[in-house]
């Protein structure tokens, strides 16, 4: 019995590490040599260096850190390491041809090991080196989107249905405690630990900020009008003297669609702009979860089911943004749209560790970006692979960073 469900702990790993690789392969099977080199942008490494990071990380904490075996590499070790190099300086990569070499042969052993390690004590280790290589996939993604962007011409996908209608509305959300975080096998350092927190009345929108409703803050002169603007964001701007979202498409074809690419400041003047204010991620994730008889966490918006194409779009199923509305079956409990999948969330918190954080498996992983410096994302995008996607996992950026797949939702506070 015992050896019956170790053994079924063994392949459903294997399986997932087999998934996330054929969708990490797939996202850069049409790459240039030109786009594997290439720094789209000084906060975003190159395609090709993400491709190695991966296959050396998997070679660290497993082959290394736990089957004692010394991992062989095509260049330097170092050059891999997320605390190595400056971003800037990672272009000096050897050609696609030894990176899928590299992965390939990291991956034999890593596979042969598994066969006979012990998961008892290093299950935790393998769903986070899953959902290492789920989140360098998502940044490729990004990558990839900053180097052909505006390249060809773009159609809303048309999507299975969209049986909602769009009427927007402020969610009240009542006071008291909800448990915020998670503490299973797939919960980062940074969910955990899982703890009761007290909020009093708020409200939050019902959805995403469309482009739609995006477009009266770019038609009333919000990228002009500093009353919009925190201090910072204004300087910012300033510096930055830009006029859209990064990955702003006109008409309205995409009216209903969520804005996405826009920075912590551009939402946080667009909430000014309409009179109300970004969400902090406690707020986020009861709104996500919270219902009234709720006395533990809840994966999803929905429930406990695994993610589905049904309930949400992610794991780029369709390639691009949906309608905020399309996806009724994904609702939370007191009636929050597309809180998963479609585009993260900037939130108003600072990225920190909960109360009794413990780092894991190394400092750098969250410790070192609870900063003040680093704004936390919320829900997931199209992209997202579906080992992080859930209501309390916490993604996190500079709130200058734009090219993430990343729009917002609003929020209200309560005086009742
Ligand atoms: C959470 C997306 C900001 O890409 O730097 C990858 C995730 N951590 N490898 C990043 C991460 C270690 C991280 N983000
Ligand atoms: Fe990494």
């Amino acid at each position: 019995m015992r050896l019956n469900a170790l053994a079924s702990k063994r392949e459903t790993l294997r399986q997932a590490l087999l998934d996330c690789r054929q969708k990490t392969l797939t996202l850069v099977s049409d790459i240039t040599p030109q786009e594997l080199c290439q720094q789209s942008h000084p906060d975003f490494s190159p395609i090709g260096w993400h491709l190695g990071h991966i296959a050396f990380t998997e070679g660290l904490w497993i082959l290394e850190h736990c089957a004692g075996i010394q991992p062989p590499s095509p260049i330097s070790r170092q050059f891999w390491a997320a605390d190595g190099l400056p971003k800037t300086q990672r272009q000096a990569l050897p050609p696609f041809p030894l990176l899928q070499d590299y992965l390939d042969t990291i991956r034999q052993s890593v596979l042969t090991y598994l066969e006979t390690a012990p998961l008892e004590q290093q299950e935790r280790l393998w769903w986070w080196l899953l959902q290492h290589e789920s989140q360098h996939n998502e940044t490729i993604a990004i990558v990839l989107a900053m180097l052909r962007w505006g390249k060809h011409p773009q159609k809303p996908k048309t999507i299975a249905k969209t049986s909602g209608t769009f009427s927007p509305t402020l969610i009240t959300i009542p006071s008291g405690e909800f448990p915020m975080g998670r503490d299973d096998l797939l919960a980062q350092d940074n969910e955990r630990p899982p703890h009761w927190v007290y909020l009093p009345t708020y409200q939050i929108d019902s959805h995403p900020v469309t482009c739609q409703q995006y477009r009266q803050f770019m038609a009333a002169g919000g990228y002009h009008e500093q009353k919009y603007w925190s201090e910072v964001g204004w300087q910012w701007l300033q510096q930055n003297p830009i006029t859209q979202p990064y990955y702003w498409r006109e008409g309205a074809d995409w009216d209903y669609h969520p804005v996405c690419g826009v920075s912590w400041y551009e939402a946080e003047a667009y909430a000014r702009f309409v009179g109300k204010r970004l969400p902090s991620e406690a707020e986020w994730e009861k709104a996500a979860t919270w219902h009234p008889t709720q006395s533990h966490p809840t994966p999803y918006p929905w429930g406990t089911d695994s993610p589905h194409p049904q309930r949400c779009n992610f794991d780029t199923h369709l390639g691009d943004t949906t309608p905020v509305y399309a996806y009724p079956d994904g609702r939370s409990p007191l009636g929050c749209w597309d809180m998963l999948g479609n585009v993260w969330e900037w939130t108003d918190s600072w990225f920190a560790g909960y109360p009794g954080f413990e780092f894991y498996p190394y400092r750098g992983y969250s410790e070192v970006y609870f900063d003040q410096q680093h704004r936390v994302m919320r829900g997931g995008s199209w992209i997202t692979r579906p080992w992080g996607l859930r209501s309390s996992f916490r993604n996190w950026y500079h709130p200058w960073v734009r090219q993430m797949f990343v729009g917002f939702r609003c929020a209200v506070s309560s005086f009742d």
